[in-house]
């Protein structure tokens, strides 16, 4: 079964024809990153423009690349929530359209289970149950994926989310928007030991997170540097912090494997792509013989492959969309059926 995919719940516009959920037909993903960088984040007024503009082309595109047409294929699907609420609307319209013109089911799909569905991708055996650790802009979340639309949320971040922190961090030290790639880079030369932050902590809930304190450490780090006249060793901030978040993450990940005797674990969402997540990761992983999945990097940031991955597996749970599909610009990852999109 073909599936044509669409996505636009942030900032980039994207297609993908995805085969049975596991094989990448095309995939086409029209970023907006340099346009945003300007303004050291996504404006959501000109993301929902430039999805309006680029939407057809990217769709075209991505069924030409697979030798496909509308006509040709067997559903289609769409990002529907969480995100920007006008950056999903372009792209569940289009997909109404497309769907009222072609007569073919539309099967609306959460972007965190599109996340998570990176690693059907990655790795062709892979079936729940396993456990995954979700780190994107929005997203803190350790999720058991009971099946594959039945998943139920272990621990969160209370606050910021992980990619959230990375930004806000990257921000206050200069790097350009998304700043969580620059930190990565410059991290790999510092030295991890030389700055000490709070931990991620939640009192009485051990799965948990706080980001927040931690962004706060570094913003009030460097402003008392600059007002004392002393320099900041920016490579041993950065691998100092992110040492802070991706222990806060993988010890969590871990414990929660543990207790629920998980045998395999993933990742998901664009802070899946950073060097020491993944490096830790893998470690932890092979010391304890649970088997690690981690989606390829072209795949951890958003793209509507993962998305028309995910929308197999609700068209074969009988998700699909009717006349009073909307978008969501809040969604627990719990809920994805389509009467969760009809606000
Ligand atoms: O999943 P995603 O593409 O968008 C959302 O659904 O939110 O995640 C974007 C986030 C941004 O905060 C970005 O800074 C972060 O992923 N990110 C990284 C890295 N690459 C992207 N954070 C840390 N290290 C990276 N290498
Ligand atoms: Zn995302």
């Amino acid at each position: 079964m073909r599936i044509l995919a669409i996505e636009t719940s942030c900032d980039e516009t994207a297609a993908a024809v995805v085969e049975d959920g596991r094989r990448i037909v095309s995939s086409v993903v029209y970023t907006q990153i340099a346009e945003h960088r300007i303004y050291g984040g996504v404006v959501p007024e000109i993301a929902s423009r430039r999805h309006m503009e680029k939407i057809d082309l990217v769709v075209e595109k991505a069924l030409a690349d697979a030798g496909e047409t509308v006509g040709s294929v067997d559903a289609l699907a769409v990002t529907a929530g969480p995100g920007l609420v006008g950056a999903l609307l372009v792209g569940v319209n289009f997909a109404k359209g497309l769907s009222l013109a072609s007569g073919l089911p539309l099967i609306p799909v959460h972007h965190i289970r599109g996340h998570i569905a990176a690693n059907y991708l990655a790795a062709a055996d892979l079936t729940p149950p396993f456990l995954c650790l979700v780190a994107s802009g929005g997203h803190s979340l350790i999720v058991d994926v009971r099946d594959y639309t039945d998943l139920a949320v272990l621990g969160r971040s209370r606050d910021d989310a992980a990619g959230e922190c990375f930004d806000k961090a990257a921000r206050a030290m200069g790097f350009p928007y998304p700043g969580g790639v620059e930190l990565d880079r410059q991290a790999r030369s510092g030295d991890d030991s030389k700055y000490r932050f709070p931990k991620p902590h939640v009192e009485g809930a051990p799965l948990d997170m706080s980001f927040s304190g931690v962004k706060t450490a570094v913003v009030n780090l460097l402003h008392n540097s600059a007002q004392r006249g002393e320099t900041v060793d920016v490579p041993s901030l950065c691998a100092s912090f992110e040492k802070t978040v991706c222990e806060a993450l993988v010890t969590r990940l871990f414990s929660a494997a543990r207790e629920t005797g998980a045998k395999t674990v993933c990742v998901a969402g664009g802070v899946s792509a950073n060097t020491r997540l993944r490096a830790s990761l893998e470690k932890e992983g092979r010391d304890r013989s649970i088997r690690i999945v981690m989606p390829p990097l072209s795949l951890t940031g958003d793209n509507a492959a993962m998305i028309g991955a995910q929308a197999y597996y609700e068209f074969l749970a009988g998700h699909l969309a009717d006349d009073g599909l909307n978008a969501v610009a809040t969604l627990p990852v719990d809920r994805g059926a389509p009467a969760d999109f009809n606000v």
